[in-house]
């Protein structure tokens, strides 16, 4: 009846052409690999007029560089979605009764990390803001020390765990994917399925998708079967660090050692691909606290990995097998100093 009345009252004394719409400030966002997050976008029509919401027009895109892609168009029912969002975005059915054009985004992606603009357009007015997206969490491929192949499903969960990280779900993998991951090892994940995400397909690694890319899958598997294992870390738990008074090439004995004279600990598989995630970028193999070297590169060169992106691991055999001897030498010690228990440093909102 209310409404009604409202609509009365506009009837007899229309009001001003000119309608005014108020953007409250947005703040930024952050959402996890797989997970899901809410871009805010709040918008206020004044005065309070009698709309339809075909006169209402909300659109998202994403600002890469220069190129702005559409991420999603709204408009009297009708949704527009860009290809890379399809099925992974959605607004308020009803934007105008609650002023809200909030996107819902889920199945969480890394590449959406970035800055969105908001623009709602209500007949001849045009309003927008902008709000940043930060994903978190990354899927690494984990092998024992042994061999390849060596980890049943009890041993897969407690690998990662051991490494201060967590067995991967199926989601995750599969967000990874979407960001180009590839890797042609079968390994398990949390709900003891056992899969390998192929984005360049070759032989030898076609599994039950032959030519097409995807994650392959193996099926749910008896725990006691042994595969690689493919971990998740959502954020470093800490800081990374890298003494600078080291002048030698150390053991792994060594490189403990040197963490703990300033009272931190040698970083652990997890925690450096955390710190990687972040954008640490080192060129020399070091030691972690698993006993593997490895070293994180985001910025390419050439003579860093061969110009590619990602954290190299160093094997002791060719076939990609084996953790280098305790007694080898490496020059670069990351050490972490963790985060006091207990207290949280997060912003209050
Ligand atoms: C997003 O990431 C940047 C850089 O890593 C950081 O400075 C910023 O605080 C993050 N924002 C949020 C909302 O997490
Ligand atoms: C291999 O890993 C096991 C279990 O994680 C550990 O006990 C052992 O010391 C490691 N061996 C070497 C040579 O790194
Ligand atoms: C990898 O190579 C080493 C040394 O040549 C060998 O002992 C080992 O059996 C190989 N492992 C696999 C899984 O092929």
């Amino acid at each position: 009846l209310y409404v009604n009345m409202k609509i009365l009252e506009h009837l007899l004394f229309p009001a001003p052409s000119r309608t005014m719409m108020k953007m409250e400030k947005n703040s930024p966002a952050a959402g996890s690999l797989a997970g899901k997050v809410v871009l805010p976008c709040h918008f206020s029509i004044m005065p309070a007029s009698p709309t339809t919401s075909t006169h209402l027009r909300i659109k998202w895109v994403k600002l890469d560089g220069s190129e702005e892609k559409v991420v999603l168009v709204a408009q009297g029912g009708v949704v527009k979605v860009g290809q890379e969002f399809r099925s992974r975005v959605s607004v308020p059915s009803h934007p105008l009764s609650v002023g809200d054009a909030s996107l819902m985004m889920v199945k969480l992606r890394a590449s959406d990390a970035g800055l969105y603009r908001c623009e709602v357009m209500h007949g001849m007015e045009d309003t927008q803001d902008t709000v940043s997206l930060n994903v978190t969490g990354v899927v690494f491929h984990y092998r024992a020390n042994t061999s390849r192949y060596t980890l049943d499903f009890p041993a897969a969960v407690e690998a990662c765990r051991s490494i201060d990280a967590s067995i991967a779900t199926p989601e995750q993998l599969t967000a990874a994917f979407e960001d180009g991951f590839d890797q042609c090892d079968a390994g398990w994940l949390a709900d003891q399925s056992v899969r390998y995400p192929i984005t360049v397909p070759r032989p030898g690694c076609a599994g039950n998708l032959l030519s097409r890319p995807g994650v392959r899958t193996y099926g749910l598997r008896d725990p006691t079967e042994t595969y690689d294992v493919y971990c998740y870390v959502d954020k470093l738990n800490g800081d990374v660090f890298y003494p600078p008074s080291l002048k030698d090439k150390v053991t792994w004995q060594q490189a403990n050692e040197e963490c703990e004279k300033h009272d931190a600990v040698l970083a652990s598989p997890g925690q450096l691909f955390a710190a990687w995630r972040a954008g640490l970028n080192r060129c020399d193999y070091s030691w972690l606290s698993d006993g593997s070297a490895r070293y994180p590169i985001t910025i390419p060169r050439p003579q860093c990995g061969g110009g590619l992106l990602g954290v190299r691991t160093l094997y002791k055999y060719e076939n990609q097998t084996g953790y280098p001897d305790r007694s080898d030498r490496y020059g670069d010690v990351p050490c972490l100093h963790p985060k006091s228990v207990g207290i949280d440093s997060s912003p209050p909102y």
